[in-house]
């Protein structure tokens, strides 16, 4: 250890310090500054940025030695004086906040541009943030922030004007901000990664280095004598319990197929043992002490091989999850009687969700209460508590999860993978456990999404008709099960939605290979299909002359027509509005025309239309509870199980009571995702935010209102047909002088004569129906010929939204879906080595995610024709909105070179190939 001087925040700190510790780990270890995030630890992310004599810093790649007589600022340090950098207040004014992990690099780096250039062009600022990854906005609303910012610094804007509710009540509708937007524009905000419990160890996992192999010979006796190792674990400590970590609910029927840590290695990045120690170095050291011989196995990467006889077999009994088929109609015969039938194949790569927050748990286990208590970065609380009891035989109500704030999920946290790890060594070590991953174990080591081959058989009438299709698809599900029923599930379903196809079949077969799990991603089978079957068609209408969008406007779905699988409406289905107003906003019949150019350069456009569901209706009960309960001061509180993973859910959900209620959202308190004190959901997944734990919100906030109008009724002595509520009173319609405020009658509820009640609502909503939301997007390319570079030029995406409750919330989905989808098109692939499992871009570097200058500029247009009975007519937008990115933008990429792409993502060596005439 070594005494250096550091000034942070204008404060001076004398600290100790080892030579090889990190700026970062001293910021947040020893002066416990956890506002400064750490997103990958290689300098890649941006998330640890601090002002060092006034430069941003990625702090993670600095010494803290180094920084000696440097002044440090933090985002701790930017508001002064209990008031918001102006930075900061733009961030929220404009929502560029989402889930907040990426936010205080991103202010900080912002405020580094502007106190050197008070008047950045959009493009100087795209470069300025260029190295800080954000996975939410699409750098959509950050870009707007900063420019607000910097004509705020100039004096040019008097005030950030934060949006407010209406005088006039209205509420839904409005850009409003984030309940907890302040705690992440301040650093305030506490993930499980920044949260510190007396006694805490330090969890780490061994992963399997070998993709498929027995465990010949264990030993842990290095690592266990190693000083500071509270624990080592094998599969010789874990319950005999296997587990499916995708499990939803008690007795969902899926293979259980996992344990906690496995004799039997069945991927590269498998669970082989686990460490506590006093600290992550520590922790660290002992990984590298625990000696494992394997038996190799033969193994197999590809699920089209591993289909084939005599392939290796990952688990007993062969390597077919389950093969799901589902038709309509009579294909053969539709295609036989077709005027031309096209066939393609085309290949999906394996893909990760990259939430900017790693992967992290802890839990606490009290011996002597018999009782574990695991607060992590989750999407589905209730089902995770279901799982640890199923392993440790623990009653239900001695387990409780808690989900502290999320730093984005997009499905990547919705299984348990690190929680069962983590509540196994608090067991072993009578203490507190926290277990993160970095940013490679995160890639390689938790889901992704599920690559896969399909086939494709169109026939098609001279016209451009569509008259039958055939689909049959190879999903990769790596080592374990998960969630392959599901998604291909799930993928079938949305086949039969978005075109006039009578005669349809899609067959799906979840395939074990020796690769990464795959899992739930946002989108959740929808992009695999969208992205096969969007390009397939865009060939077709190629071939046929016809233009990519009169062939889509003559065979997408109308409102009302009938799904012809299940001969039930698909309800208020606007993709012909989404196709019209975003073609014209593009100008796509001009746009189409233009030349592709003969150099160097040349450009193309695309279109594809896509869609995906609103929760679960259908396939199970999709359910969940809502609790309100009234104060004496006229505020409220919610109790909801939702959880809220950075997109607005608990926000849309306040809007929602504060409506009915005639409050204001922020007197809407929300007590949130905790197993022991919420009432039970579903998990955050399938797109139910809006469409089922917003119209639970409703159902309760309904039953709040009716018992409020009821007490205010007698309390003025009026009919209660005559009441209204409204900024906090209840009032008489006609005469508005006579009011009661909400609070009087929360007391007067309380202390009534009669016997007093609480004025409280726990309400279960189960949906009633399952239709899409739809989108249709447009993109512009250029693509440089000597590179294979391709450059988004510009982006259009209109989406059938129902209605938007927060038109600010839904066009950050829109806008973040469209940076996932574009790196699903052009840049992000898991490359799996076929020769030894290896994921060889395992990190931030090698896998390339769009950042701020890679992006285009996006318009967003929303189509709010309404969707009963989503509350207010909303209906779900978060996994919509990434669906048609990919195909949309591979289509412009074909069009501008006039060449065919049959597998993604099309990067620059696939576009050089293609256009040197290799396969
Ligand atoms: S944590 Fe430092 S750049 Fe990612
Ligand atoms: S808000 Fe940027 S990563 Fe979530």
């Amino acid at each position: 250890m070594e005494r250096i001087r550091l000034n942070v925040n204008g404060q001076d700190y004398e600290v100790d310090v080892k030579p090889n510790w990190t700026l970062l780990k001293v910021l947040r270890e020893v002066l416990g500054l956890r506002g400064t995030k750490c997103g990958c630890s290689s300098g890649d992310c941006g998330t640890c940025k601090v002002l060092v004599d006034g430069e941003a810093v990625k702090s993670c790649t600095i010494l803290a030695r180094r920084a000696q007589g440097k002044r440090i600022v933090t985002i701790e340090g930017l508001s002064q004086d209990g008031s918001l950098h102006p930075l900061q207040e733009a961030f929220i004014a404009t929502g560029a906040v989402q889930c907040g992990f990426c936010t205080p690099g991103m202010i900080i780096a912002a405020k580094a541009l502007l106190d050197k250039n008070p008047n950045p062009t959009r493009e100087e600022i795209r470069a300025a943030l260029d190295d800080n990854l954000c996975r939410c906005t699409g750098y959509v609303k950050i870009i707007q922030a900063v420019e607000l910012a910097a004509a705020r610094l100039r004096g040019e804007v008097k005030k950030i004007p934060v949006p407010q509710a209406g005088e006039d009540g209205q509420i839904v509708g409005r850009r409003l901000p984030l309940r907890d937007a302040v705690a992440k524009v301040t650093g305030r905000t506490v993930y499980v990664g920044d949260m510190r419990l007396p006694g805490m160890l330090y969890g780490r996992i061994l992963f399997s280095p070998v993709a498929h192999g027995r465990i010949k010979r264990i030993d842990v006796s290095r690592a266990q004598s190693l000083p500071g190792v509270r624990a080592v674990v094998t599969y010789q400590d874990v319950p005999p319990v296997a587990y499916n970590s995708a499990l939803r609910f008690k007795g969902h029927d899926i293979p259980r197929d996992e344990y906690i840590l496995t004799d039997t290695v069945r991927y590269v990045g498998d669970r082989v043992a686990a460490v506590a120690a006093d600290d992550p170095e520590t922790a660290e050291r002992a990984l590298r002490l625990i000696e494992v011989e394997y038996e190799e196995l033969p193994a197999v990467f590809d699920p089209e091989e591993a289909l084939r006889p005599g392939a290796p077999e990952v688990h007993e009994g062969g390597n077919v999850v389950k093969k799901l088929e589902a038709a309509a109609g009579d294909v053969e015969k539709a295609l036989d009687g077709a005027d031309y039938v096209f066939t393609d194949r085309i290949k999906l790569p394996i893909v990760t969700h990259v939430a900017l927050e790693p992967h992290a748990s802890l839990a606490e286990f009290d011996a002597t209460a018999g009782k574990l208590t695991v607060w992590s970065a989750n999407q589905n609380i209730f089902a995770t508590r279901i799982i640890l009891s199923e392993i440790f035989g623990l009653p239900v109500n001695k387990v409780r999860v808690i989900k502290p704030p999320v730093g984005g999920g997009f499905g990547g946290k919705l299984e348990a993978v690190l929680e069962p790890v983590a509540a196994l060594l608090s067991m072993k070590t009578g203490r507190p456990v926290l277990v993160e991953m970095n940013r490679r174990e995160v890639m390689v080591s938790t889901r992704t999404r599920h690559s896969a081959v399909y086939y494709l058989r169109t026939g098609v009438k001279k016209d451009g008709t569509i008259v039958g299709q055939d689909i049959t698809a190879y999903f990769n599900t790596g080592a374990y099960a998960t969630s392959a029923l599901n998604v291909t599930g799930a993928m079938i379903d949305k086949a039969f939605r978005l075109y006039r196809i009578p005669d349809l079949r899609v067959t799906a077969y979840s395939v074990y290979t020796n690769c990464p799990v795959g899992g739930a991603m946002r989108g959740y089978g929808s992009p695999q299909l969208v992205a096969a079957r969007e390009i397939h068609l865009n060939k077709i209408a190629r071939k046929l002359g016809l233009d990519p969008v009169e062939f889509r406007r003559r065979n997408l779905v109308r409102p009302g027509d009938i799904n012809p699988r299940f001969g039930t409406s698909l309800g208020n289905c606007r993709v012909l509005d989404c196709l019209e107003k975003g073609a014209q906003r593009f100008n796509w019949e001009e746009k189409a025309r233009q030349p592709k150019g003969e150099g160097r350069f040349r450009r193309g456009v695309g279109v594809a239309a896509g869609n995906h569901g609103n929760g679960t209706f259908g396939v199970h009960v999709d359910m969940t509870t809502v609790a309100l309960k009234m104060n004496e001061d006229g505020t409220v509180t919610m109790f909801t199980g939702t959880q809220d993973l950075g997109q607005g859910g608990t926000s849309m959900m306040c809007m929602i009571v504060a409506q009915v209620l005639g409050l204001s959202p922020e007197q809407v308190e929300v007590v949130e995702a905790d197993t022991e004190l919420t009432p039970w959901d579903l998990g955050t997944y399938a797109s139910r935010g809006v469409w089922v734990a917003g119209n639970a919100a409703l159902k309760a906030a309904r039953s709040i209102r009716r018992q409020l109008l009821e007490v205010a009724a007698s309390v003025l002595g009026v009919k209660e047909e005559e009441l209204e509520l409204g900024g906090g009173f209840a009032y008489c319609r006609h005469c508005p002088d006579k009011k009661v405020p909400l609070g009087d009658i929360v007391a007067a509820a309380q202390l009534s004569k009669e016997g007093g009640r609480e004025i409280k609502a726990y309400e279960s909503f189960a949906s009633v129906a399952g239709p899409n939301s739809y989108g249709v997007h447009l993109a512009e390319v250029e693509v440089d010929t000597e590179t294979g570079r391709v450059k988004v030029l510009r982006y259009v995406a209109a989406h059938d939204v129902g209605r938007a409750i927060n038109p600010m919330y839904v066009e950050g989905q829109i806008e973040g879906g469209i940076q996932m989808g574009l790196g699903y098109g052009l840049t992000e692939e898991l490359i799996v080595d076929p020769a030894s499992g290896k994921v060889l871009n395992a990190g931030l570097k090698g896998y390339r995610v769009f950042r701020a200058k890679d992006m285009p500029e996006i318009e967003v247009l929303l189509i709010e024709e309404g969707e009963p009975p989503g509350p207010f007519g909303a209906k779900s937008i978060g996994e919509a909105s990434t669906v048609p990115v990919a195909p949309a933008v591979v289509n412009a990429v074909a069009d501008a070179l006039g060449v065919d792409f049959d597998e993604l993502p099309v990067t620059p060596e696939r576009i050089l190939a293609k256009l040197r005439g290799r396969p």
